[in-house]
């Protein structure tokens, strides 16, 4: 793993685009994972205007939502579908078929994880994902104590999320448990970016990098990435040591 560091949002922002932008170049049949919140927002939009710009040919990628709330109608503007609906899709022109979002409405949670695991196999794993960090150390919905091997599961949510969680809705919503791409997929990427923006996660930085490796704070994991990258703005990195 390396921790690279930027002046601002803004900066790291268009690293990660740029970054996500040269390996659809380079490979063309790219698999993308990428979060939605508010870390990636700025990546996304960044994404979507230099693909545009260099008419780079995205007609072969396949692209992967990392988490969903369970429950929550992909018309619900605090989904995750909502997000990469508006952000990704509508102005990339993406069709359905080239991507594919874990449906938190199914009725058999357990068969729709079971879906997703076989077509990112399907596909040969995922090539390049782009993650954020929770204020728990979570990454998507995999909570303190999720084993770093789980692949796709249903996910009970720490109350720290639930909480966090509240920012993406504009009314109280009821949050239990999410649906979520795990840490065993993200071990098998080929090259995976945490980043993280703002004075707010610079102490779940600091344990992300500096800490011990354990299930109870699951981004420590990036540490045994060997191609994982921590991509952090100046306050982020602010108490770090090294
Ligand atoms: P954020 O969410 O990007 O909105 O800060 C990060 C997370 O909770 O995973």
């Amino acid at each position: 793993m390396k921790t690279l560091r930027f002046s601002n949002y803004e900066e790291l922002s268009a690293y990660a685009a740029n970054e996500i932008v040269q390996s659809i170049k380079e490979k063309p049949t790219l698999t993308l994972c990428l979060a939605s919140g508010h870390t990636p927002l700025r990546t996304a939009e960044l994404l979507v205007k230099q693909l545009l710009d260099e008419k780079v040919d995205y007609s072969r990628i396949s692209f992967f939502g990392l988490d969903e709330w369970v429950g929550l109608p992909p018309e619900n503007e605090g989904s995750c579908f909502y997000f990469f609906k508006t952000k990704l899709f509508e102005p990339l022109q993406l069709p359905p078929s080239q991507y594919h979002l874990l449906n938190a409405m199914a009725e058999d949670l357990d068969a729709e994880c079971k879906k997703m695991d076989a077509l990112i196999d399907d596909k040969g794993g995922i090539d390049v994902m782009l993650v954020g960090i929770g204020m728990n150390g979570h990454i998507g919905f995999n909570e303190p104590g999720t084993p770093f091997n789980k692949f796709c599961h249903i996910a009970e949510l720490d109350d720290t999320t639930k909480t966090v969680g509240q920012k993406y809705f504009k009314e109280q919503t009821a949050l239990h448990q999410g649906i979520t791409i795990g840490l065993g997929h993200l071990m098998n990427a080929k090259k995976v970016f945490l980043k993280a923006d703002g004075k707010r996660k610079a102490e779940v930085i600091q344990k992300t990098v500096e800490g011990d490796i354990t299930e109870s704070f699951p981004a420590s994991i990036m540490q045994q990435h060997a191609n994982g990258f921590v991509i952090v703005d100046e306050e982020a990195a602010s108490l770090l040591t090294k």
